[in-house]
């Protein structure tokens, strides 16, 4: 039983790290670019319109307090991400920290970090898409584009349509694109990230001149309550800045380029945000914020249609982007802990042709479309926050853990004041996860235990580690 705390030496870490071969080229600017490629997308483009309805106007306050949060998980996950620059993110982090039940616990939980947030962003995506084709006069059956599973006025559960066909469809479409193994390039990459932030500049361009101060009185209808469920909310449209630090092997110099590349990427990113923020419930009292197609939908509201449209499609553009790096970074996950032992060796398997990991990644989009097909956003993007809140505290508690149990590993990256900054920053994390639902908070605690009854079932017995350890290695 002792043998499932086993923990990782950082020098295996490393050594995985020198079989990767990766080329080592990216600069700060690319990581930056990298981080608002896989940032920008569902959340500004339309969970934004939820936000408003829990918060009011107030729901800028949110968008800073969820920047905050992110700030500092950012400062805290940048030590690690230097200290073991590899893939699989936080579950390698946990590996060294906290030993292999933990370490699963979080790769686990990182599912919901990953493939449950590309699911929100099909999601986001079919709700954005179903709104252009219907205003351009197209009519589909409600059944189709509906997921089976919906939320009622009052929050509580009920049956929806049949299934959101868009979402599965498009889900499926770019885990092909990863099967044949197209990545986006750096410039494609960076192409992508200019249309977001050209098509949020004019949202914000076309819509500040018909703000009405009298839309954003009174600021907090809900009080601090409303805007804290707000930021619980809006949580949503950060993730992702850690695609950032995950990149830190592919850089010429981590220890300047990780923080500085996350620093530009949130700074450019928090702008953007509280501008839209402002600009929409300036524009749209916030009752009648359009919740599936907010920013489109209030362009079109003041009669500037053609903007909308154009938002719109360049939202959908966007968010493909999203989908595809969030996706794939789930199925490197996977195919760390595949390789680890702690899941079946099939989720490492490349396919001879592709060399991608095809089955793992047929797994992984397919388990994506079936979410983002049947269930609402609101409860994907309750149960994806709820996840990733968690991990960062782990990664919080993982900074001051192995600045006591490894001081010796080299740090290109320390994180400033700690104990105290990781202390904050799970004290924003807690508070967030506070704010979310009670029903969300069960639901997690249902899946944290799934996933320990397979690590007792499966992962226990086939762990490479815990092999090595028995054959006294
Ligand atoms: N932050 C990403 C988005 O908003 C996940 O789509």
């Amino acid at each position: 039983m002792s043998s499932i705390w086993k923990t990782k030496t950082p020098s295996q870490i490393a050594d995985a790290a020198e079989h990767t071969q990766l080329k080592k080229n990216l600069t700060a600017f690319d990581l930056a670019a990298l981080g608002i490629g896989s940032v920008v997308g569902t959340g500004i483009f339309v969970a934004t319109g939820k936000g408003a309805h829990l918060a009011g106007p107030g729901v800028l306050l949110s968008f800073i307090i969820a920047a905050f949060t992110c700030g500092f998980c950012a400062l805290t996950y940048s030590e690690l991400a230097c200290m073991f620059p590899v893939a699989g993110s936080t579950y390698t982090y946990s590996y060294v920290a906290f030993g292999e039940v933990i370490a699963w616990i979080i790769g686990w939980d990182l599912m919901l970090e990953y493939l449950v947030s590309a699911s929100a962003v099909a999601s986001g995506w079919s709700t954005t898409f179903i709104g252009l084709i219907q205003s351009a006069g197209v009519k589909l059956p409600k059944a189709l584009l509906t997921p089976l599973i919906t939320l009622d006025a009052e929050g509580r559960i009920v049956r929806g349509g049949i299934i959101d066909v868009p979402a599965v469809v498009i889900t499926l479409l770019i885990t092909w694109v990863l099967y044949i193994g197209i990545r986006e390039s750096a410039r494609i990459n960076n192409i992508i990230v200019g249309v977001k932030v050209a098509v949020i500049l004019l949202f914000v361009f076309l819509g500040v001149r018909h703000v009405s101060l009298a839309n954003l009185k009174p600021l907090m209808p809900f009080g601090w309550k409303g805007v804290m469920a707000g930021a619980a909310i809006i949580f949503f449209a950060y993730i992702g800045f850690d695609a950032v630090s995950t990149a830190a092997e592919e850089t010429k110099n981590p220890k300047r380029d990780v923080p500085l590349g996350l620093m530009l990427c949130l700074g450019v990113v928090i702008v953007l945000y509280v501008a839209v923020a402002f600009v929409l419930t300036g524009i749209v009292p916030y009752k009648q914020i359009d919740v599936g197609n907010a920013l489109p939908a209030a362009l079109a509201g003041i009669g500037i249609r053609w903007g909308g449209a154009l938002v719109a499609t360049g939202a959908i553009v966007g968010m493909v982007s999203t989908l595809l790096v969030t996706l794939y970074g789930q199925i490197r996950i996977f195919m760390v802990m595949s390789r680890d032992g702690l899941l079946p060796p099939a989720f490492a398997k490349i396919h001879p042709r592709h060399r991608t990991p095809h089955l793992c990644t047929w797994i992984t989009g397919i388990a994506t479309a079936l979410i983002a097909g049947s269930f609402n956003l609101d409860i994907i993007i309750e149960m994806c926050n709820i996840g990733t809140l968690f991990a960062f505290i782990l990664v919080s508690v993982g900074v001051i853990v192995l600045r006591k149990t490894r001081p010796e590993v080299e740090r290109k990256f320390k994180t400033p004041g700690v104990p105290f900054t990781p202390l904050v920053t799970i004290a924003f994390c807690f508070y967030l996860m506070a704010s979310l639902m009670k029903v969300t908070w069960l639901r997690f605690g249902g899946w944290l235990v799934i996933g320990l009854v397979i690590y007792f079932v499966y992962g226990v017995r086939h762990s490479k580690l815990q092999k090595a350890a028995q054959e006294g290695r």
